[in-house]
């Protein structure tokens, strides 16, 4: 039974998450972003809680650039944001990043007791799908939120893994909702209209970074899912 959590805040002990391989979505925009940065040859990232975290981690990666958001923003003293698009090659090929932002990587301190974990976004459904596929390990997916509350978007993404899964895999009340959430918008492929309906999605749009919205909107663009292992993410 694939185990759906509707927020980071709903994983109370990380050790409930230990045999399981967990996956974490933030897709607005944590997830898609780390994605980004490692598709365009980010060699590691270490997704920390608290920008202090950050800033003590960046005296022993020297080399390291610092990445992620406060308020949805570039955090003062950081190199990149959280937006996608500060992860181009030739930002990131080849470079150490030590990223925070708000829940993405807050959620992913949870899951720090887990067997395997990985990151999801819709960028890369169809390789969770797969790495999903071929486990025998308990599924859990930790859906990010927003300031410990559900959000639409990640809710789509969680919904096209367990849609994606067929039936090879049951799910817990909340997963099978967010699979109808995602069948709802497969036929016509939009989900950008389909995040727009989310909270978080429209006060992105608001702050100017509609642009990222479409972007992480993208269905299945990378083929990757990598490992989050002793607080490193890496392909
Ligand atoms: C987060 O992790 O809190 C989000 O990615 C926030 C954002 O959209 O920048």
């Amino acid at each position: 039974m694939i185990k759906t959590y509707a927020s980071y805040n709903q994983v109370k002990e990380t050790h409930e998450l230990a045999g399981h391989l967990t996956i974490v979505v933030d897709v607005l925009r944590a997830t898609s972003t780390m994605l980004t940065a490692l598709k365009n040859g980010a060699s590691y990232i270490y997704p920390v809680e608290s920008v202090s975290d950050a800033m003590k981690l960046k005296q022993y990666h020297t080399q390291a650039v610092l990445g992620g958001e406060r308020d949805l923003n570039k955090i003062e003293g950081f190199h990149y944001s959280n937006s996608p698009y500060d992860y181009p090659m030739h930002h990131i090929y080849n470079k150490q990043l030590i990223f925070t932002t708000t829940n993405g990587t807050r959620a992913m301190q949870k899951c720090n007791d887990a067997a395997q974990c990985t990151i999801a976004a819709m960028l890369n459904a169809g390789a969770i799908i797969n790495l999903c596929k071929n486990t025998s390990l308990p599924i859990s997916i930790v859906m990010a939120g927003t300031e410990g509350m559900f959000a639409l978007e990640d809710a789509l993404c969680a919904g096209a893994i367990i849609y994606g899964l067929n039936k090879l895999q049951k799910a817990d009340d909340l997963g099978n909702v967010c699979a109808d959430i995602f069948y709802k918008h497969l036929d016509k492929k939009d989900f950008y209209s389909a995040m727009m309906q989310g909270n978080h999605a429209r006060y992105l749009a608001e702050n100017g970074f509609r642009d990222d919205i479409k972007f992480c909107s993208q269905y299945n663009i990378y083929d990757i899912a990598p490992t989050y292992k002793e607080g490193v993410l890496t392909l």
